[in-house]
C-alpha cells in the first residue's frame, strides 16, 4: 500500500513526461509540485532545455535551487504546456485549487497555457466538487468583511483565511475567503457569479480549463482526458 507522498510523486513523474525540449513550462505550487520541480531538475540535468513561469515565490525558489531556469513574472509568456495540483477534481475535470492561496497566479498561467496538466493522486477525486474542502476566494482587503456576506448568498459560509492568528495575505497583496459550500452543482455558474462580485479578484475554481488530469492510484497511473482536449 502506497502512502499519499508516495502517490504524489508517481503523478509527478508520469506527468512531467507531457514536458518536451525546448518548450515554456507553467510551473504550480503545492505538495505534489515539489516532487515534479524534483523530476524537472534531473531532466534538465540530463540536457532538457525548458524555461519555467512560477505560480508562487516557494515555486520559484524551488525551481531556481534545482536550476530550472525561469521566464521574468512581468513578461509575456507563450506557456507551451502548465503543470499544477489541485485539491479536488471532479468528473468534468473542473477543480478547486487554491488550497496553497496561490490560486490567482495559478490561474493566469494555466490560462495562458496552451495544454494544461494537473496532477492528484486518486484522493482528490471527487463526485460533486465542494463539501468538506472549501473553495478559496482572493478577495481586496477593502470592504472584505461586506463581500464575505455577500459571497455568502451563493449558499455557502465564508471564513477569512488565517495564519499564526493573523489575517493570511496573499502574494499579491489580498486576502482568501474559504467559502464552504455543501456541494457545488453548477461550477461553471458559480466560477462566474463569483468572479462578477466587486471585490473578487479571483475563484478557486478551474472550469473547463483542465486538458488532462494524471491520477495516481493504488494500481498505477491513469489518465483523464477532457473531451475534445489534444491527446
Ligand atoms: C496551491 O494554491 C494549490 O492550488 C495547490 O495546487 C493545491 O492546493 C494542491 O496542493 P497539494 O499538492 O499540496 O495537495
Amino acid at each position: 500500500m502506497k502512502d499519499q507522498d508516495a502517490l504524489k510523486k508517481m503523478a509527478a513523474d508520469a506527468a512531467v513526461e507531457y514536458v518536451k525540449d525546448g518548450q515554456v513550462v507553467g510551473l504550480g505550487t503545492g505538495s505534489t509540485f515539489r516532487y515534479v520541480v524534483a523530476r524537472l531538475a534531473e531532466r534538465v540535468k540530463g540536457g532538457l532545455r525548458i524555461r519555467g513561469v512560477p505560480t508562487s515565490l516557494e515555486t520559484a525558489r524551488l525551481a531556481m535551487q534545482a536550476g530550472i531556469p525561469l521566464l521574468a513574472d512581468d513578461g509575456e509568456w507563450a506557456v507551451d504546456v502548465a503543470l499544477d495540483g489541485a485539491d479536488q477534481v471532479d468528473p468534468q475535470l473542473n477543480l478547486i485549487k487554491g488550497g496553497g492561496g496561490a490560486l490567482l497566479k495559478e490561474k493566469i498561467v494555466a490560462s495562458a497555457a496552451a495544454r494544461f496538466v494537473v496532477i492528484v493522486d486518486e484522493t482528490k477525486r471527487v463526485p460533486v466538487l465542494g463539501g468538506t474542502f472549501p473553495l478559496p476566494v482572493e478577495v481586496v482587503h477593502f470592504g472584505w468583511g461586506t463581500v464575505a456576506r455577500k459571497l455568502e448568498q451563493f449558499g455557502c459560509r465564508a471564513a477569512p483565511r488565517m495564519r499564526d492568528g493573523e489575517l493570511f495575505i496573499t502574494e499579491a497583496g489580498n486576502l482568501i475567503l474559504d467559502l464552504l459550500f455543501p456541494k457545488i452543482e453548477d461550477p461553471g455558474r458559480l466560477e462566474t457569479e463569483l468572479e462578477m462580485t466587486p471585490g473578487v479578484v479571483c475563484a478557486g475554481l478551474f472550469v473547463g480549463r483542465t486538458d488532462i488530469v494524471v491520477v495516481a492510484t493504488q494500481q498505477g497511473i491513469v489518465t483523464l482526458n477532457r473531451q475534445g482536449a489534444r491527446p
